[in-house]
């Protein structure tokens, strides 16, 4: 999107009403017939953009506004510079091609449609346009690649926090999943590119449904899927969303880097939806069942299977009580 265009829409998102032609021409040093043609090439986009007689502009439909998200954090470690892209293959693929191409710590991409989404262990994900955030955050942490993990948990934290503020009842389930009423709302997918002792790039991707797309999920989703909307009981913005797991997620990484990972480990605990309960997790190569006692600091979840105590490194968890 253009540079004009995306201020007239950050200026939009950001009024509680209409704006004037006239006003938009001013600030940005345009007429007002240059204006007219911006707000036509925003609408064949699919951008709803009321024209109210004698009033002006009005944002209809739910947008995100990079412009609008680069300024609120622009002196941040995390969201200094945002891009919004209207579709491509996967947004944590694009990041790894700007991260070896130099691109610095903090830089974010979002993406409105991903033509080839990624899941964890290898699955795809499906981003519903105008109706979910995807999106992907590089980190350049000064530290070896064991630590990545506790990146994932980290993140998983973020989304956590973030989700909380729009409805309260958002758990995490490990490793780094985030439910309502045991449906899955987000997921994240940690990237790296490393050498021994040293990280280079970590590609933080996060997937967040927001509502529940208009024909539904598609048939290929296997499991239990749920939005934030329907889980806050109201319609939830994209931008609002946005700017909160920024906010969270600088929040986050400024304190594990600061502190390390034992206060995001408590956090993490805090509100994962199966500390202390009755668990089944498949690791790949089967069943195990038995109480979730703690996360190690690797990110490995141990459980009490009667005298015995597992580490499961990966694998996908159902809660059984
Ligand atoms: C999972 O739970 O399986 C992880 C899903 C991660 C999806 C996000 S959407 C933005 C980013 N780009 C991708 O291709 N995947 C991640």
């Amino acid at each position: 999107m253009s540079d004009t265009r995306d201020t007239i829409l950050a200026r939009l998102n950001r009024a509680d009403d209409a704006v004037s032609g006239d006003l938009l021409a001013a600030e940005l040093g345009l007429s007002r017939a240059g204006i007219w043609k911006h707000i036509q090439a925003l609408k064949n986009r699919g951008v709803q953009i009321e024209s109210i007689s004698g009033k002006g502009y009005r944002l209809v439909s739910d947008e995100l506004s990079a412009a609008a998200l680069t300024e609120a954090f622009r002196n941040r470690r995390i969201g200094h510079h945002c891009t919004v892209v209207d579709e491509i293959d996967s947004t944590n693929r694009e990041m790894m091609r700007l991260a070896e191409s130099g691109e610095q710590e903090g830089l974010i991409l979002f993406a409105r449609q991903q033509s080839g989404g990624r899941g964890r262990l290898g699955r795809s994900w499906h981003t519903a346009p105008g109706d979910a955030l995807a999106l992907s955050i590089l980190l350049r942490p000064p530290l070896p690649p064991e630590i990545v993990p506790q990146l994932s948990l980290m993140t998983a934290v973020a989304v956590q926090q973030a989700c909380a503020r729009f409805a309260p009842q958002v758990r995490i389930k490990w490793p780094n999943d985030l439910l309502f009423n045991g449906a899955k709302i987000a997921g994240i997918l940690t990237e790296m590119r490393g050498e021994p002792g040293r990280v280079h790039a970590v590609v933080i991707g996060i997937g967040i449904n927001l509502r529940k797309p208009d024909g539904g999920w598609p048939d290929s989703i296997n499991q239990k899927v749920g939005d934030l909307s329907s889980a806050g009981g109201r319609r939830i913005r994209q931008q609002d969303v946005a700017a909160t797991l920024i906010e969270a997620f600088n929040d986050c990484y400024e304190t594990f880097l600061r502190e390390g990972f034992a206060p995001i480990r408590q956090l993490w605990w805090q509100n994962h939806a199966a500390s202390g309960q009755k668990v089944r997790v498949h690791d790949g190569s089967g069943y195990i069942e038995g109480i979730a006692e703690a996360l190690d600091s690797d990110g490995a979840l141990l459980l009490r299977c009667g005298s015995e105590r597992r580490r499961i490194i990966a694998g996908d968890l159902e809660l059984l009580s």
